[in-house]
């Protein structure tokens, strides 16, 4: 790594594959252990159960001295009451001549750190970095045009926040770029155990998933991959050494989820959500004349998933979606943006993904990132790489157990997407009431106790990036969604 030893304290030594000898000794002394055990009665099976739990250390990937991990305290930008770390954790399928690594954020909670719950976050995109919302509204600082200023809405105040540069090619994490929200979801699960390897305390807390648009995709991805893990681990049939997730629930804000439903209410948004409405009549009278059409196409990628599938209905709706919104922001409906609103273009647009952009690969090199890595706040290379593998047109079904989906979303929630849900019927039956104390800011619609099993939350003054537009009210959400406590409540 770059950076100096004093500049950059390293939380955990540097490593490389020469064996250990600790290992020998530990080695001789198990067998040790075994020989004395077989001279009791009931030997064998305690010798049996040590041999394999010998055997799944000796195997294991998750055991520090096989990642490369490179981790530095981070400096106090504003002077917040909590502790950071941040560096990267080396994945599973990096080899010598590819490094694959993934850049981390992570910042203890004010609050009894080692119980508190863990919030993973992660970007949209594909290709955004992990660390806008924490820059922008849920991390200790907040970015001003000229520094980094205490965020009087911290979820850091009562929860551990970490943020990840996800998938690798997106921030400052670097290396081989997957292709499909399934795949990143392996790295993902690689990462959280090597994590919990780090740092140990973190294992048994709550584990909550958060993300917004494109973690639509990625958010029921990792957790199905987790969900999966765990049964195995559970089984004796997981990856040597890994650990049981204690996954308790996921919140998502503005979501793709559902390629059907997110392409017809892109027509209804921007025809008849608004007045005037975005697109003009010659638009939408397009729009909706092609409409059969794209629901056709994309129900077909849904059902045969093939690539020729999947990118035809990609490029139909793509085309539709991208029609001239004359001068709209797309994330914001209330304000203009006058150039090409793609891809990394509408950075001007939106000045505090350009000021995270600056603020962050001027302060590179005290994060621990090598000189040659450079801050991509949204990657156009990832980005392309899952529109060509026709990702989108993806179906996702939340198979998660405990089906907790935390959902505040300016817009109106896909039929589909909760028709895959066990709780669809309960959820279409009950009511968006004004959150109590916020009636001006937002409506809740609740199925369960609480905070609920499954919840949906508008924000009436919000676009598509939540934490930036309302973070005093995302702030309340998240205090209420993990602690279970009834909206209104303190
Ligand atoms: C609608 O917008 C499109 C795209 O900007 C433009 O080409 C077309 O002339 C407009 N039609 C009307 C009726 O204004
Ligand atoms: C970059 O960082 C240095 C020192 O931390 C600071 O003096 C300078 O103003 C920063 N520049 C920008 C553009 O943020
Ligand atoms: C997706 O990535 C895999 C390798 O991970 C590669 O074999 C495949 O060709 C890629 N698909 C597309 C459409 O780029």
């Amino acid at each position: 790594m770059s950076s100096s030893p004093d500049e950059s304290a390293p939380l955990l030594d540097h490593t490389d594959d020469e064996q250990p000898v600790t290992k020998k000794r530990y080695r001789r002394a198990l067998l040790g252990a075994g020989a004395i055990l077989l001279l009791l009665a009931g030997g064998v099976i305690a010798m049996v159960i040590i041999l394999t739990r010998k055997n799944s250390d000796r195997t294991s990937p998750y055991n520090e001295k096989r990642f490369f991990h490179d981790v530095v305290k981070m400096p106090n930008y504003c002077d917040h009451g909590s502790k950071g770390y941040s560096g990267y954790i080396g994945l599973a399928t990096e080899d010598s001549l590819e490094p694959k690594r993934s850049f981390f954020l992570f910042s203890e909670s004010e609050l009894s750190p080692q119980d508190a719950p863990l919030v993973l976050t992660v970007g949209g995109g594909p290709g955004t970095s992990g660390q806008m919302r924490y820059w922008n509204g849920d991390g200790p600082c907040r970015l001003t045009e000229t520094r980094a200023e205490l965020n009087p809405y911290r979820w850091t105040k009562s929860f551990n926040y970490l943020s990840i540069d996800y998938p690798v090619g997106a921030g400052f994490s670097h290396g081989a770029i997957v292709n499909s929200s399934a795949d990143a979801a392996k790295e993902m699960y690689d990462f959280i155990q090597k994590f919990y390897v780090l740092f140990p305390n973190m294992a048994k807390n709550q584990l909550v998933l958060n993300g917004g648009s494109y973690g639509g995709m990625y958010l029921p991805h990792m957790a199905n991959e987790i969900v999966t893990q765990n049964d195995l681990q559970a089984r004796k049939k997981g990856v040597p050494g890994a650990r049981h997730v204690p996954l308790e629930s996921i919140m998502i804000s503005n979501p793709y989820s559902d390629p059907l439903s997110h392409a017809v209410n892109g027509v209804e948004m921007n025809c008849k959500k608004t007045n005037p409405p975005i697109w003009n009549s010659t638009q939408c009278e397009y729009a909706y004349q092609q409409l059969p059409a794209m629901t056709q196409y994309i129900r077909t990628a849904l059902d045969i998933p093939t690539l020729p599938n999947k990118l035809q209905a990609a490029e139909f709706s793509g085309e539709i979606e991208e029609m001239d919104l004359h001068g709209v922001l797309r994330e914001d409906y209330r304000k203009t943006c006058n150039i090409d609103q793609t891809g990394e273009n509408v950075a001007p647009c939106l000045p505090f993904l350009a000021r995270m952009q600056t603020f962050l690969r001027n302060h590179s090199e005290e994060l621990g990132v090598p000189d040659e890595v450079v801050f991509q706040a949204i990657s156009i290379e990832v980005n392309d790489r899952f529109w060509k593998n026709g990702d989108r047109q993806v179906d996702v079904t939340y198979r998660v157990g405990m089906v907790d989906l935390n959902c505040p979303w300016t817009g109106v929630l896909g039929g589909l997407l909760l028709s895959n849900i066990n709780v669809a019927e309960d959820f279409k039956n009950a009511e968006d009431i004004p959150w109590p104390g916020e009636e001006s800011e937002a409506t809740v619609r609740v199925v369960g106790e609480g905070a609920g099993d499954f919840t949906y939350v508008q924000l009436w003054h919000a676009g598509h990036f939540v934490s930036y537009d309302m973070p005093r009210i995302e702030q309340k959400l998240v205090e209420h969604w993990i602690k279970n406590k009834p909206f209104g409540s303190d």
